[in-house]
């Protein structure tokens, strides 16, 4: 296994739609598959996508830690391929974001509040699955790396781009949490 390098915002494969995956299973994706676990983890990220890894493949992967979910549960470590996402109703929340493809900044994004979305898993294997919160925005923030889509590009007002150090300092200033 290896910690792979991150693609940066402006590195073309980011602004690329990425191609489905045939076979999960396949011995070299299942390579790709445990490299880009290691580096979210080693990132200190809750998600990745392949083309983040520069790798132009519908592959996203995502583990949300149970402190992040207002229903405070886990949402366990997840490898998603070729995924498909729906609104299953209108109502959208705005909250900050950051990607490990944009270090340092944070914004805030508009994203649907529920969601169904279905892809395969590292067996094969259909999974499908509805999603809430802070799950269901970290699943739409993937799966927008394989449109080629940044969060910057989702950002309804530019205004509140941020560097997440200088917002922290000016929470910690006002004693409440982010
Ligand atoms: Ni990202």
């Amino acid at each position: 296994m290896a910690v792979l390098d991150i693609a940066l915002m402006g590195n073309p494969i980011l602004a690329r739609p990425a191609a489905p995956v045939e076979d999960p299973t396949d011995p070299q994706v299942s390579e790709l598959v445990a490299n880009m676990l290691e580096t979210m983890v080693a990132a200190h990220g809750v998600g990745l996508a392949a083309p983040q890894v520069k790798q132009g493949l519908q592959l996203v992967v995502f583990e949300v830690p149970a402190e992040r979910l207002a229903e405070g549960r886990a949402l366990p470590l997840t490898v998603l391929f070729n995924p498909v996402i729906e609104a299953l109703d209108e109502a959208m929340d705005e909250a900050y974001e950051a990607c490990l493809s944009v270090p340092g900044l944070t914004g805030r994004v508009p994203r649907w509040r529920h969601i169904g979305y279905r892809g395969l898993g590292v067996d094969g294997k259909v999974i499908e699955r509805e999603a809430i919160g802070f799950h269901a925005r970290v699943v739409q923030h993937e799966c927008d790396h394989l449109l080629g889509r940044l969060y910057l590009t989702r950002m309804p007002d530019l205004a509140s781009l941020a560097y997440g150090q200088e917002l922290r300092r000016l929470v910690q200033a006002e004693g409440e949490g982010l």
